[in-house]
């Protein structure tokens, strides 16, 4: 855990627009600065970076979020090595919280980059001594540069050679990062031998492990992979990534394929967006870190029966992290062909003529779930509800989703609502037509928004309500966005809006709390007329109170004596409070 004090003084030091600079050549305008956007494709600037609110957010494609947010996105880093990076950039260091052991393996962790690094320069030498290899990837069809661009090297036949390239082989570390093993006498021996060696980097460039073919078929491995190392975990990790990310933004889509040679043949054929999974099946993370990347993911998979399962694999894992402006797509090579058979007998161009016919998942899945059953009879009708139905569950409760249940919906005989009470799902459009419905009844214009607005912008503020006012605000769930932000403002005391929203990251409101900080970028707020707002929400919050209890004593048939008072105690306090600050009048019977 990185404590939030960091955090906060993390981004008080940073400028994001430094920071957003270091990779997008940014334009000033007006008080903002402005670029064509990073994570989509757009010919016109709808990029901004509030350099006063240290948050950037595209009006295109929604992208928004602190400089911490911005080299997350913008380099697929996690959240502790963005905070790592950042820190680094004004020279603080992160002062984790650990223990002795975490601390020696963070240690070893940094002395694994520095072996590995080692190594992949010795085999990349080792290359260039080796006619056969070299050979070898010529067939291949390889050029030196892309050779290069990936970092390709041989690990020559013998036991020993890493000796060569270590000062003591027998380190332990050396055995760590997988690239020696000991036999049963004690004897080491090194573990990639006469082997072609693909090095995997990760997305900040450095060498995690490696991938060794061997040169001609044996009875072997073809591949030799590097075990998971405290600095190398497969499932998080996308063989060539790093090379492609300039490619895959300019593209506006990436493809996954299943082998490293898939990914270096494409790119030696000029598509330099692939990325390969490394020996492993898709996991979420993959598809996280894919998706943050790029709008569009397709999955690239031979026609044979292992392609299969590996794109419905592919399919289901993807299927939570579907939000709308995403698509994930799939395309399935004839049999016998791999993406690097295929554009290197075919060619770019038709391999991507191809790659634009790739089918939509949507599309996938509602052909694999017909595909089951008989649609004629309501039996197998039926079936497909039951299939449909965990499928469905994975989803966000999006547009996507709500086309998806149309779709079944046809195909079933049913209407969206029956496919969505068959399939336990929370109803998505009835969800959405509710709530403006309620703040209508409850006569304020969304005074829970304008309350995140002012304590957002102003965290300060929030030392100003009362403890009965807090306690008026937890009475009503429409306000459980408003409580939970103030608790998070008092327990972490921060004073910068850049630094809330990182507290409130892993909060269920997270992304609430960003639009409407988003809704603010154009408007300057000065700290008095927040001041202002913010008692003007509470005499409105009064007034809905009143208000209620007003028209209650108004709906009986017949008032007592004391009732009567109240309710003319009640008239003239909300006149009052009309004259206090533009809050509505009491409603009219
Ligand atoms: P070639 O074109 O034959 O060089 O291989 P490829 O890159 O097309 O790989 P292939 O489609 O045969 O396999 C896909 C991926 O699975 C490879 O890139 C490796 O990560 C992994 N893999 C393949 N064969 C082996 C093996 O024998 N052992 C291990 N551990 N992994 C393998
Ligand atoms: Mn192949």
């Amino acid at each position: 855990m990185i404590p939030q004090t960091f955090i906060q003084e993390l981004l008080h030091r940073v400028d994001i627009v430094d920071v957003v600079e270091r990779h997008v050549r940014l334009k000033r305008a007006g008080s903002n600065y402005v670029a064509c956007c990073p994570f989509h494709a757009e010919k016109t600037p709808s990029f901004t970076v509030s350099q006063t609110k240290q948050f950037y957010h595209c009006f295109g494609c929604g992208a928004h979020g602190t400089a911490v947010g911005f080299l997350m996105e913008y380099s697929g880093l996690g959240f502790v090595e963005a905070v790592k990076d950042l820190a680094q950039s004004v020279g603080m260091t992160v002062p984790e919280v650990r223990s002795e052991r975490s601390h020696e393996r963070a240690a070893e962790g940094e002395n694994l980059y520095t072996i590995l690094l080692t190594a992949a320069r010795f085999y990349r030498t080792c290359l260039k001594d080796a006619p056969r290899a070299i050979d070898y990837l010529k067939r291949r069809g390889l050029s030196g540069d892309i050779a290069k661009r990936f970092g390709i090297g041989y690990a020559p036949d013998g036991w020993q050679n890493l000796a060569g390239a270590f000062p003591d082989y027998d380190a332990k570390a050396l055995a760590s990062a997988g690239l020696v093993k000991q036999n049963e006498e004690g004897r080491r021996y090194d573990v990639f031998r006469d082997r072609v060696m693909f090095p995997i980097v990760d997305v900040r460039g450095n060498v995690i492990g490696f991938g060794g073919r061997v040169l001609e078929a044996s009875d072997g491995a073809k591949y030799l992979n590097s075990p998971e190392t405290p600095v190398f975990e497969k499932g998080r990790e996308l063989y060539g990534l790093y090379q492609a990310r300039r490619a895959i933004r300019d593209a506006g889509r990436v493809i996954v394929v299943e082998g490293y040679m898939d990914v270096v043949a494409l790119a030696q054929n000029a598509i330099e967006y692939a990325v390969a999974t490394l020996g492993t099946a898709t996991t979420a993370q993959h598809v996280q870190k894919l998706l943050r990347q790029s709008d569009e993911v397709i999955f690239c998979f031979d026609g044979d029966s292992a392609g299969r399962r590996a794109a419905w694999k592919a399919l289901e894992t993807s299927l939570p992290e579907l939000v709308d402006g995403k698509q994930v797509r799939f395309l399935f090579l004839p049999q016998g062909e791999d993406p690097d058979s295929y554009v290197r007998s075919r060619g770019k161009d038709v391999f991507e003529r191809l790659l634009n016919t790739a089918t939509p998942l949507s599309r996938y899945l509602m052909d694999e779930l017909t595909g089951q059953v008989d649609l004629s009879s309501a039996e197998g009708r039926a079936a497909l509800i039951h299939a449909a139905k965990p499928h469905l569950a994975q989803l966000q409760n999006n547009t996507f989703r709500l086309q998806l249940v149309r779709d079944v919906a046809e195909k079933a005989r049913l209407t969206p609502e029956e496919v969505e009470a068959a399939c336990g799902l929370t109803p998505a459009a009835r969800k959405r037509a509710a709530s403006p419905a309620r703040a209508q009844r409850r006569g304020g214009p969304e005074l829970w928004r304008n309350l995140l607005r002012i304590f957002l912008e102003a965290p300060e503020l929030v030392h100003r309500v009362s403890e009965e006012q807090k306690r008026e605000l937890q009475g009503d769930p429409e306000f459980a966005p408003v409580v939970a932000l103030i608790s998070a403002i008092e327990k972490t005391d921060v004073h910068s809006t850049a630094a809330l929203l990182e507290a409130t990251r892993n909060s269920e409101y997270a992304e609430l709390y960003t639009q409407v900080r988003t809704d603010l970028l154009s408007g300057g707020n000065e700290a008095d007329k927040l001041e202002a707002d913010l008692k003007g929400a509470f005499l409105q919050l009064e007034s809905r109170a009143l208000d209620a209890a007003y028209r209650d004593l108004l709906s009986r048939p017949s008032l007592s004596e004391s009732e009567r008072q109240e309710r003319d105690r009640l008239w003239q306090r909300l006149t009052e409070l009309k004259g206090a600050g533009g809050v509505g009048q009491p409603s009219p019977m």
